[in-house]
């Protein structure tokens, strides 16, 4: 299919045939090659198919819609109307309130309009210090020769990071609370993988007790202590002292979703994209090395400021590359709510379906040899990269989260010499709970 042909939609009843079947085992259906690698087994039903096709997990069917030609429909107005995000992450608003990735229509665009200045590259930018801080103890707190499983020392950096600068306030003790929280938030509502008893087992209620608890704490500090002197205006200011789409203070559920936000945002995709591309780097050491090179001149005068970090030619290639590789939301989760129809097959509504947001990221015709790691390729077409999603509920963090990780990789990088440990560990791409290269550990050669 070319990038020029437009796929014909309509939305309301039809009569045309559902969507090809991909062939798949009983009950588990395709589940295990999406575990394994998810977006190369979309790419390869996408030619087999085209942009619409159906898949089986575990005994449920999945209609996805993958390619150029899907994204533009998913995008228009009409498609986001009835796609639902409510189904992948109402938990979260079972469970503490009402999030902004379940919210639909004007109370959507009035919250984000709201929450976006906190959330932007250009907040982030003043607290690079302190930012490069976080970093730095941990560096500090390595030993030559130590074996570093990088991953969980990746998310409490960056959850520190972002609770600190979004609402003053690191998660400190509060951390592993959150990882066990949003653990389950993902197996049992977002992937359905876990029964919902689990929620009722005692690691969790004690978890997500924890967290309500330092939620509460947080709101009801912000309401005995203005942002003034005593402390600065944050990410929940900004959503306490304003109103609604219809005009009415944001409730208290609200208002403590607003306050998770942070601690969880970052917890699997800034973190797991870092820890993809210190996998990737530490593979490829000769992009180790120039990307040493370059970040050891950046930070020759001090601590280098976020218009030095996007100027950074190797680092900001280094970053395209890993997340056109390993994308860490390889498909945006929606349920059909009206029935429509694509490319001439039907999909009913409550139909579960994934926009295979990243398919395009390994077309040869857009990214050439795409499963070659080259920091050195060109940007492909617009469009054809989507690691932070689209349209209306597209990342509203990703000019900070693209400011974290440039922070993070680079003063890693500058200040320690590590080595795959094992040195000739390969990635297994693993899809759950979110795409991973497999437990791998790097070792401390040198630092300083
Ligand atoms: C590499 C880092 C990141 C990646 C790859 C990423 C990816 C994504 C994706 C794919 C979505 C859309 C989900 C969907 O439509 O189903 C999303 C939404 C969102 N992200 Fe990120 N994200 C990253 C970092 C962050 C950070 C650091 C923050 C917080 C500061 C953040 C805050 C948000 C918010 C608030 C939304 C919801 C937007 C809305 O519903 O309107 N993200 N992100």
């Amino acid at each position: 299919m070319s990038m020029s042909d437009v796929v014909p939609w309509k939305i309301g009843v039809s009569t045309a045939p559902l969507p090809p079947m991909a062939p798949g085992i009983p009950w588990l259906g395709n589940a295990l090659e999406i575990k394994s690698d998810p977006v190369r087994y979309v790419v390869k039903q996408y030619r087999r198919y085209g942009p619409i096709f159906r898949i089986k997990m575990l005994g449920k069917p999945i209609t996805v819609l993958a390619g150029r030609e899907a994204l533009q429909f998913a995008a228009t107005p009409e498609a986001t109307e009835i796609l639902s995000l409510r189904e992948s992450y109402g938990g979260l608003e079972v469970e503490v309130g009402p999030v902004i990735l379940s919210m639909e229509g004007e109370q959507h665009r009035h919250y984000r309009k709201l929450a976006r200045p906190s959330h932007s590259r250009s907040q982030a930018a003043p607290h690079i210090a302190k930012l490069v801080e976080v970093v730095d103890q941990f560096i500090d707190g390595l030993e030559v020769g130590q074996s570093v499983d990088m991953l969980p020392a990746i998310r409490r950096m960056i959850s520190t990071q972002l609770g600190m600068m979004m609402l003053n306030r690191p998660p400190g003790a509060y951390f592993d609370d959150f990882v066990k929280f949003s653990t389950y938030m993902l197996y049992v509502y977002q992937f359905q993988m876990w029964p919902k008893f689990m929620l009722r087992t005692a690691g969790f209620k004690k978890a997500k007790a924890r967290v309500l608890q330092m939620l509460e704490e947080l709101v009801e500090y912000h309401r005995r202590v203005p942002p003034g002197s005593e402390r600065p205006h944050d990410a929940l200011d900004e959503i306490m002292e304003t109103v609604d789409a219809v005009g009415q203070p944001y409730g208290h559920t609200t208002l403590l979703a607003t306050a998770m936000g942070p601690y969880i945002a970052g917890m699997d995709t800034a973190s797991g994209t870092i820890n993809f591309i210190t996998y990737a780097l530490h593979k490829h050491t000769e992009c180790l090395e120039r990307l040493r090179q370059e970040v050891r001149q950046a930070y020759a005068q001090g601590i280098p400021s976020a218009d030095v970090l996007k100027d950074l030619p190797t680092l900001n290639s280094a970053i395209f590359e890993t997340m056109r590789m390993y994308p860490l939301v390889p498909f945006l989760p929606r349920t059909a709510k009206s029935t429509f129809e694509f490319g001439g097959y039907r999909v009913d509504a409550g139909t579960s379906m994934f926009i295979a947001t990243t398919a395009t990221h390994f077309f040869p015709e857009y990214y050439p040899e795409p499963d070659t790691f080259n920091i050195d390729r060109d940007r492909g077409p617009a469009g054809t990269f989507n690691p932070y999603g689209f349209g209306a509920h597209s990342c509203l963090g990703a000019g900070m989260g693209e400011l974290l990780i440039q922070i993070m990789v680079s003063r890693l990088i500058q200040r320690v010499d590590f080595q795959l440990d094992p040195p000739d560990f390969k990635a297994t791409m693993e899809a759950i709970p979110v795409p991973n290269p497999g437990k791998y550990r790097l070792k401390v050669l040198d630092q300083n």
